[in-house]
């Protein structure tokens, strides 16, 4: 940035101590920077993030629009969806109150074990790119700062706060900082620096923040680390680290000043820090004019955003942001199979069976810190009823999936104090003494950074009155730490639940259970009690409980058979299979890519008694589907966000083109997947495949997997046609081609551009992506479709970015493995030659 639009700045941060400097580069909380009045700077809340905004405070008082997750969004491989997307985030951000958007997750699905890949776009870097560029483009157009995370080759979350990965040169700038060299040159105001090592050293002191991010990029906004990853006082604060999160507490504050002080971290470096995050606060204004002026004009609210209390509280277009996360879902859908099922006609077929724990409880979003919490979620039941009220939708809940709890309903609570439905929450000292007491209209509670000081328990009671349709239930409570549940004031059971080791977020990410079988349909009071444990969770102050219920175990041949019965006297059948919040979630990688429980028996099952089953797959990332030649159709649903349902049914009867393809290979076996391990050995992950992963490394194995990168299925038949190429003077070459929709419906085709170099010096993928377009075509016409390939496309790394001149061919068609039209392009650094296309 030219010096003098930041002489203001500077001379702004010229007027503070080293005290008052240094306490900006640290939280003031678990969500907010600190304020400094004395030049006008306001605090600053992030908020987690990106599929949705959560805001400052986890509770069910202040819900947030729920978007589908980012496997979701890439299956669309539509730019301007990603725009919208953006937007909306944006919208949820200011009604909020936040300032920025902890996302896009940028990291790649380098193995499909990766647990957190729902929140991530894909394995591609060039697709991830674009992407990321768009989201961050939109977010950041309406003053809301974004947040491309986590820099760099955080793909996996086995060992995440310590793992070191090995890695070549050529991975780590072709594949991984790639998607990151394209959101920051869209502009990102923060990048977050990751949890994990590369080439030995921890990413809040690694080189890699300075070069390329600085020195190539020449990225000027704020470098946010991962919540509690900054570990020195020295070595990050010497790298180029700005921002510490979250506070108050942490390794720089005191220490920092000391080492400053002591000549250990020069104060050059201090300031630099300041100066970017005032100029994030500029960006972001939070910055009060009256501060840059020094006129001492009194502040507002930091809670307001900048924004007068009247703008933030207007009434929010909610049933906008509810259409975009519906129109995603629906666009995100990736159909992989259909012997001509679907699209079912307008009115359905006349009985359906609707089946799977995850048709009446689907995962609308992953588990961990992208959650957001949500007032509504339409399930799969919900949409279909709603679009189908002629026809007869009958359920049945499958086989259990998760063998965690399902939150008590509000309606089955009591608030003993209040009356009204709900639960009352107490935080307790160690005497006993009420620190808070709150009502609360949900039975899943996180406190993170809102557990009162001096708190040694947390108690929730309730006046909870079971189903009396639902037989067979166990009442429980999951989270960490010493637990008493009492049952009309006997003792239920009294254990110490422990959650995945002490590491931090446990409660959040890997809680567990304990419960009892419900005997009776009285309203019972329960009053559930549990010592808050003392570890690593508390640098977060993280309190995270949930009171609910399981099925009680039911002998699964039993529940299969009632499932396929009901298939069998229904005209169709819909089961709903996917992953459950223990086995793909933020936390822990998975352990395999089979799908938990009897789901593929019961898939079976039902297929057997009914040939026209349809199969949603609620996951986000790859499940093996060992069944799938063995059904009327396979639609890939992801975590598809609060309108799941109403997207299922717009799909389903054809209101909508089920417009995704895959961001991702998915594999047909577990042992068919060229790189899949995500376990580090003696703390070191290694890339050993380089440049090749995905799709590549599929191509480079010789290997086929069940539906390969780039594919899906519509509801019409493209063809597309006459290639031809242009160059351009800047290096770059734009393919043309039409694109013909040869069916008798409007749809959706995603036009994908791949390079190959078959006499090369350089090692090279089989082939990579290096453009796309997507394009909706009402039945009978003819498209245009223009795609830029950047000179990027045609580059490899070595020591920078270099073009080998020669033959590149160029590829064009709908997937990865379905290129009908190429044509070759002689390429020299200087000048191009266009061949003529094949078909
Ligand atoms: C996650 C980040 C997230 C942060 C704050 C971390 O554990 O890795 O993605 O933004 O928590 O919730």
């Amino acid at each position: 940035m030219p010096e003098t639009f930041d002489a203001p700045l500077r001379a702004l941060a010229d007027t503070l101590t080293l005290e008052q400097k240094v306490r900006l580069l640290t939280g003031a909380d678990v969500w907010s920077t600190a304020a400094e009045p004395a030049i006008g700077l306001r605090a600053m809340t992030l908020s987690d993030g990106p599929s949705g905004v959560r805001g400052p405070v986890w509770d069910e008082r202040d819900p947030s629009l729920n978007l589908p997750s980012a496997t979701a969004l890439a299956a669309s491989w539509d730019l301007d969806l990603t725009a919208r997307y953006g937007a909306t985030s944006a919208a949820e951000a200011r009604r909020k109150g936040v300032h920025v958007v902890l996302g896009p997750t940028i990291n790649l699905h380098r193995s499909p074990l990766g647990g957190r890949h729902f929140e991530a776009f894909s394995e591609d870097p060039m697709l991830t790119g674009a992407l990321a560029a768009e989201y961050v483009l939109a977010v950041q157009r309406h003053g809301i700062g974004a947040t491309p995370k986590h820099y760099v080759a955080n793909d996996f979350e086995t060992e995440r706060y310590t793992a070191d990965v090995a890695l070549d040169d050529r991975a780590l700038h072709e594949l991984y900082l790639a998607p990151f060299e394209a959101a920051v040159a869209a502009g990102a105001w923060l990048v977050m620096s990751a949890y994990n090592a590369v080439h030995g050293v921890t990413m809040t002191e690694n080189a890699l923040l300075t070069t390329p991010l600085r020195t190539h990029w020449y990225f000027d906004g704020v470098v946010v680390s991962d919540w509690t990853a900054v570990r020195s006082t020295v070595a990050a604060a010497c790298a180029d680290q700005d921002l510490v999160m979250p506070g108050p507490d942490g390794p720089w504050g005191a220490n920092l000043v000391a080492a400053v002080r002591a000549g250990a971290v020069p104060e050059a470096r201090i300031d630099a820090k300041v100066l970017r995050l005032l100029r994030l606060a500029s960006r972001v204004g939070a910055l009060d004019v009256g501060g840059l002026d020094g006129d001492g004009t009194e502040l507002g609210d930091s809670t307001t955003n900048g924004l007068p209390e009247t703008a933030r509280s207007a009434p929010y277009a909610e049933r906008l942001g509810r259409d975009v996360a519906r129109e995603v879902a629906a666009a995100g859908m990736v159909l992989v199979r259909n012997n001509g099922e679907l699209p079912w006609p307008a009115t359905g077929p006349g009985t359906i069976a609707v089946i799977g724990e995850a048709a009446s409880h689907p995962r609308t979003q992953g588990g961990g810190s992208a959650t957001v919490v949500v007032t509504e979620t339409v399930s799969p039941l919900d949409g279909l009823r709603a679009a189908l009220p002629g026809a007869t939708v009958r359920a049945h809940p499958g086989v259990p999936v998760q063998t965690g709890l399902h939150p008590l309903p509000l309606t089955a609570m009591t608030d003993p104090v209040s009356g009204k439905a709900g639960l009352r929450a107490r935080f307790l000292d160690d005497d006993g003494v009420e620190l808070l007491s709150e009502h609360r209209t949900a039975a899943q509670l996180v406190y993170l950074g809102t557990v009162p000081d001096g708190a040694a328990t947390i108690e929730l009671s309730t006046g909870y009155t079971p189903d009396p349709e639902s037989d067979d239930l166990r009442l429980g409570v999951a989270g960490v730490g010493p637990t008493r549940l009492e049952l009309d004031a006997e003792v239920a059971f009294e254990r110490v639940l422990g959650g995945a080791g002490t590491a931090l977020g446990a409660a959040l990410l890997t809680p567990d259970v304990a419960s009892v079988p419900v005997t009776s349909s009285e309203r019972v009071a329960v009053v559930v009690r549990q010592r808050i444990p003392r570890g690593d969770g508390d640098a977060m102050g993280l309190v995270a409980i949930t009171l609910g219920t399981a099925p009680a175990r039911r002998d699964r041949t039993e529940l299969i058979e009632a499932a396929a019965e009901l298939a069998r006297t229904s005209d169709a059948a819909v089961v709903v299979v996917g992953t459950s919040s223990e086995t793909e979630s933020e936390g822990f990688d998975r352990e395999t890519l089979a799908l938990p429980g009897a789901q593929d028996e019961l898939v079976r099952a039902v297929a057997a008694a009914n040939p026209r089953t349809v199969v949603v797959v609620n996951s986000g990332g790859p499940v093996l589907l060992p069944w799938r030649n063995e059904v009327a159709a396979v639609l890939l649903a992801w975590f598809g966000g609060q309108e799941l349902g109403h997207a299922l049914a717009d799909v389903l009867l054809g209101d909508a083109e089920p417009g995704g393809r895959l961001p991702t290979t998915w594999p047909a076996e577990q042992d068919d997947v060229p790189v899949l391990s995500t376990t580090p050995v003696d703390g070191v992950l290694r890339y050993d495949e380089g440049i090749h992963i995905g799709y590549r490394a599929w191509l480079r194995a010789g290997r086929r997997p069940a539906y390969p990168f780039g594919h899906g299925l519509g509801y019409t038949t493209w063809h597309l046609a006459d290639l031809a190429l242009e160059a351009a003077a800047d290096g770059s070459v734009e393919v043309g081609v039409s694109v013909r929709n040869t069916g008798d419906r409007r749809g959706k085709q995603v036009v994908q551009v791949y390079l190959s170099r078959s006499d090369s010096t350089v090692e090279r993928p089989v082939r990579w992506l290096a453009g796309f377009a997507t394009v909706f075509a009402d039945p009978g016409h003819r498209k245009p479709v223009r795609i830029t390939l950047a000179p990027r496309a045609f580059s490899h790394w070595d020591g920078e970015w270099q073009i080998e001149p020669g033959v590149f061919t160029i590829h064009v068609g709908t997937s990865v493995e379905s290129l009908s039209l190429s044509t070759n392009v002689t390429v020299s650094t200087a000048r191009w030659a266009a061949h003529g296309a094949r078909e």
